[in-house]
């Protein structure tokens, strides 16, 4: 038998019932429209409270954290863990399903552990040894320039500078052979994009076999390099060993070329789309570290940090619970508008020290002081030396990174 069929017009206008106003999840992690703004699909979540729930990929519902004030709260709680291998643990994608299987040094422990292997490594991440590392990167940036100019006046700005950049210092400094730069930023590039999670597991077993045989090499023939410290200081006297240091080298060799790499290629990319501000900036150098400070807000390339709750938390009127999910939308928070006046504006002159680019508590990036020095040298010196330089393509068409990998450009065509 049919139902009947019942009319809204048959009933009377005061008995019908308005439909709740309750905003439909977002889904998280998504991609940007404009490779510097926020996803626009996150823009309910802008405009609501300071957490909200989302929906992973695999449907499961955890809390967004877009407050600023709520974001330092949280990633300074010890009730949050980082340990990817508790199973509540939340991915932003399928293709990282399987990175839970193995430890990951620092980003991926809780402390004690990571105070441990952290304070193994401060002492290389200091201002002041990295300061003493601004003359070679200079030398590193102006080679690549030159290189480029000899074969200009067009180039591919990912490929020709935005990569080999970090990638360079970062070996000098770890003491990797650069001659190996091609397998480990295209495996480096699997992992973090690889299609699939066999890419991605793939990516990570060869990184650490190649981290692994590098590590013997060195136990036998010690450098001069930070793993050759780490081999004679730690690995030796046994305060660490040798999985946890190939654990260690791959999150300092990956962090450490991919993210500045993208903050190069987008930086440049966002200054050339907002000319006024470039013009100042190439009118005054002295703004250079400002702005560097502002186009990490802006720009906000590791937006979605991931945590998952221990204990009940109550914050902003809410209840986390024990094996709740938290993904922190870094790109919300650093737009937060009763921390940042007009948070949608480049704008270097307003105070950006509050930003959480590089993360806060704990975990807060460690090459922070050498990722400034990069980006400062690498633009100041690209704007410098490059006064015409433009876009090649169309700025609509030049391809970026997806929502659930750091952000930034796939290619960047340009000429001068
Ligand atoms: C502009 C470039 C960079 C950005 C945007 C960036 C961003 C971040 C963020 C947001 C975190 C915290 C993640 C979390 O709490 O879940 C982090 C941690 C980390 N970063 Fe960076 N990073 C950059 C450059 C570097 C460089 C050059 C290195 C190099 C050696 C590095 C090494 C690390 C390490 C080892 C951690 C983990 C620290 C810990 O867990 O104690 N990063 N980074």
């Amino acid at each position: 038998m049919s139902e009947p069929v019942v009319s809204t017009e048959s009933i009377a206008p005061d008995l019908l019932v308005p439909e709740p106003l309750v905003p439909e999840p977002v889904d998280f992690p998504q991609d940007r429209t404009c490779p510097y703004h926020p996803p626009t699909a996150y823009d309910p979540l802008r405009a609501g409270r300071p957490l909200s729930r989302v929906t992973l990929f695999d449907g499961r519902s955890v809390w967004v954290v877009t407050g600023h004030a709520e974001a330092r709260a949280l990633l300074s709680d010890r009730r949050l863990s980082a340990d990817r291998q508790n199973a509540a643990f939340p991915l932003p994608s399928k293709r990282f399903s399987g990175l839970k299987d193995r430890r990951t040094a620092l980003l991926g422990v809780d402390d004690p552990e990571h105070n441990a292997q952290r304070r193994m490594l401060i002492p290389s991440f200091t201002l002041k040894r990295t300061a003493a590392l601004r003359p070679r990167i200079q030398e590193t940036v102006d080679r690549l320039i030159d290189g480029m100019v000899a074969r200009g006046p067009r180039a591919e700005l990912v490929s020709a500078f935005a990569l080999p950049v970090p990638s360079m210092v970062i070996c000098a400094l770890l003491g990797v052979p650069y001659e190996d730069h091609e397998f480990f930023e295209g495996e480096s590039r699997r992992l973090l994009r690889g299609p699939e999670a066999a890419d991605v597991e793939d990516a990570r077993d060869r990184i650490n076999g190649y981290l692994r045989e590098l590590i013997e090499r060195k136990r036998r023939e010690p450098g001069d390099g930070l793993l050759d410290e780490l081999v004679t200081q730690r690995l030796e006297t046994g305060e660490t060993d040798v999985d946890e240091l190939v654990s260690l080298a791959a999150i300092l060799l990956i962090a450490g070329h991919e993210t500045t790499a993208n903050m190069i290629s987008l930086g440049t990319f966002t200054l050339l789309s907002h000319p006024e501000q470039l013009a100042e900036l190439r009118s005054d150098p002295v703004l250079l570290p400002a702005a560097v400070e502002e186009l990490m807000r802006f720009l906000s390339i590791a937006d979605g940090m991931l945590r998952v709750a221990t204990e009940d938390i109550e914050i902003a009127g809410v209840t986390v619970r024990p094996d709740d999910g938290v993904v922190f939308s870094t790109s919300v928070i650093n737009r937060d508008g009763d921390v940042f006046e007009d948070p949608d504006a480049l704008d270097w002159h307003r105070s950006t020290r509050h930003h959480l680019a590089f993360g806060f508590g704990i975990h807060q990036c460690l090459g922070q002081n050498l990722a400034r020095a990069e980006m400062e040298i690498a633009l100041g010196t690209l704007f410098r030396r490059l006064p015409g330089l433009r876009l090649a393509a169309d700025p609509d068409r030049i391809p970026f990174k997806s929502g659930d990998t750091i952000q930034g450009m796939v290619e960047l065509p340009v000429a001068w």
